[in-house]
């Protein structure tokens, strides 16, 4: 399903709308939320928005449980942490228990914190599938989403859940959830903002099949139901 929105903060703002959406339905339903949140810049307003009155109040947040969908392998209070934003922004102002909340973590190495977050979220899902409740993701102009980056060999993983990556352009290692696991989500939505996505956006949902060089035409959830939250200036040309 694909929502576009006037502008960046209309679009935040029908996000945060969207996530206490899913958390009410997954908390009614299944006595508790397990979100996935995305990192870089665009969510940043929706997190926030998510930490005012109006929205805090709506979620169960004792029944919320927070993972990452990716992470830079940097010190916590490195400004490049995802975890360190949705911190600032959200989670140091929600009533949430710091139990619940799991950041991913590099150290003592980025295949050892894979191993383990891949660990955590085994037991947190057992003894059923590896189902999130939601799962958000960026979208980057390269066609990356998460940290799968284009030409990645984990592009092509199959079996593991969380894997240690490089990036080469940034000379960055990153921790990220696997397509494979992604697709298991009842929900995964893509938050994407500004008219230097439109190219992309464009040839991710209408273009030819080419996911090793758009890494985020392989989100195709399984059962669940996949969104793409647009604001005007992203959503370009796309035929609604
Ligand atoms: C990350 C993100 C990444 C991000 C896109 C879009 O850790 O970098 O997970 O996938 O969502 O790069 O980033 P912006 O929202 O900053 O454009």
């Amino acid at each position: 399903m694909i929502r576009v929105f006037e502008d960046p903060e209309t679009l935040s703002r029908g996000a945060a709308e969207f996530i206490v959406g899913v958390a009410r339905e997954a908390v009614a339903g299944r006595g508790r939320f397990s979100v996935a949140l995305s990192g870089g810049g665009t969510p940043r307003r929706t997190y926030e928005l998510l930490a005012q009155p109006h929205f805090r109040d709506e979620v169960d947040w004792a029944r919320s449980h927070i993972f990452w969908g990716d992470e830079r392998c940097v010190a916590p209070d490195d400004p490049r942490s995802n975890a360190r934003l949705a911190k600032g922004a959200l989670l140091d102002h929600v009533p949430v228990p710091a139990s619940q909340v799991h950041p991913m973590d590099c150290r003592p190495s980025p295949a050892a914190g894979a191993q383990c977050y891949e660990a955590l979220l085994r037991e947190f899902f057992a003894p059923g599938e590896p189902r999130f409740d939601l799962l958000l993701l960026g979208l980057g102009e390269n066609g990356h989403t998460a940290s799968l980056f284009p030409g990645a060999p984990v592009l092509a993983e199959t079996k593991r859940w969380v894997a240690a990556v490089y990036v080469a352009e940034q000379d960055l290692r990153r921790l990220t959830l696997t397509a494979p696991l992604i697709n298991q989500a009842q929900a995964v939505a893509f938050l994407v903002a500004g008219a230097a996505k439109a190219a992309v956006v464009r040839e991710v949902i209408a273009g030819p099949w080419d996911p090793k060089r758009l890494p985020a035409q392989l989100i195709r959830p399984e059962s669940g139901q996949l969104h793409w939250l647009l604001d005007q200036a992203s959503a370009g040309s796309l035929r609604l």
